[in-house]
């Protein structure tokens, strides 16, 4: 590495939604540039909750790939309050390689979720004795908890109670947003990891709000306060292996977004490499980058690295104000803003 180039191994992206349909089709060559893998987010409309589904929507994956890009989708089931412990044995022989844990409510098509942790012990007993992580959005619900302690509360109330039940069982405690999360990933076995986003690192609850609602930085769970954005830096930048690339892009069309009920989801697909390569260069740590994009999620997932490679420069560019979407437009994570670093 110079100042001036740095080349990694390919990378991979450990929390992905890419959709289905037209805007499966329009969203997947995005990450298929930069990424190896993609870990699938199963959140579709119905969800993903059997191996047949999960086939299924291999295969359509695949056939939208654009001509020779190459991406390996890794799927993922979604936990229903009905999900037996069959289930989860038969994905796994179809390659599934891990269940998400949506409370039921949390998020983007939820409803089907989990509506209390102990409907689900049979499974994770199931996950802990094949080998199978569990993916988590780690937000409670109850309309009482404030909206930026939802994390904090599901560690204190849930978390902490499942690793205690379930110890040998892995966990990827998804999209951390808070210095509570950090430390208790630090905190806890090496069974446990967390991913981070790019908005995540980049942003903070400011970022959202003051001079005007920014309603392409909201996303669940919520942006937080600095100090949290800070600990996420640390953690990310720390070269500890409990912590990687985990984009959460989430595509919403425009129109969704810029709504008076918008929803929840960034989209960093097209730019994610140069955004976290932002974000760790900011810090004085993007000799850290490659550990942290491209080696300890594979680490954890027990899957090798990738061998290819990617080079990224330094030299300003600024993000695209819009790609086209499905019958639509979309807009990118930090549009019209200049990111200092460009894969090549
Ligand atoms: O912001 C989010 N968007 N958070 C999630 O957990 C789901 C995602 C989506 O599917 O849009
Ligand atoms: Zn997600």
């Amino acid at each position: 590495m110079n100042n001036k180039t740095l080349t990694l191994l390919k990378p991979d992206d450990w929390h992905l939604h890419v959709r289905s349909g037209e805007a499966l089709k329009s969203v997947i060559g995005a990450s298929a540039r930069q990424m190896g893998r993609a870990i699938i987010m199963p959140n579709l409309n119905p969800p993903v909750t059997n191996s047949m589904q999960a086939n299924a929507y291999r295969d359509e994956i695949l056939s939208a790939l654009p001509a020779k890009s190459e991406l390996t989708p890794l799927m993922v089931l979604y936990l229903t309050d009905t999900t037996t412990p069959e289930i989860i044995t038969q994905a796994h022989s179809a390659d599934v390689v891990a269940a998400k844990l949506y409370p039921a409510g949390a998020t983007t098509n939820s409803t089907r979720g989990v509506t209390d942790i102990q409907n689900i012990y049979t499974v994770l007993e199931a996950m802990q004795k094949i080998g199978m992580p569990l993916l988590v959005h780690g937000e409670v619900t109850r309309s009482e908890v404030d909206i930026f302690d939802r994390e904090a509360v599901f560690i204190d109330e849930v978390l902490s109670q499942v690793v205690q039940d379930f110890p040998e069982l892995k966990i990827v405690f998804e999209h951390i947003t808070t210095k509570n999360a950090v430390e208790f990933v630090y905190e806890s076995s090496k069974q446990i990891a967390a991913t981070i986003t790019p908005q995540h690192l980049l942003n903070n609850r400011n970022d959202m709000l003051v001079g005007g609602i920014k309603p392409h930085t909201y996303c669940l769970p919520v942006l937080k306060r600095a100090e949290h954005q800070y600990a996420l830096i640390e953690a990310a930048t720390s070269g500890n292996a409990k912590f990687f690339l985990g984009t959460d892009s989430a595509p919403h069309a425009k129109h969704d977004k810029e709504s008076a009920c918008g929803c929840a989801g960034v989209f960093s697909a097209p730019h994610a490499i140069e955004l976290y390569a932002q974000a760790f260069d900011q810090a004085g740590a993007i000799d850290k980058l490659e550990g942290f994009a491209s080696k300890f999620g594979a680490d954890f997932y027990t899957l090798p690295h990738n061998t290819s490679t990617l080079t990224l420069i330094k030299q300003d560019w600024v993000v695209p104000k819009r790609y086209e979407f499905a019958n639509g437009i979309i807009v990118p994570f930090m549009a019209g803003q200049t990111l200092n670093w460009t894969l090549v």
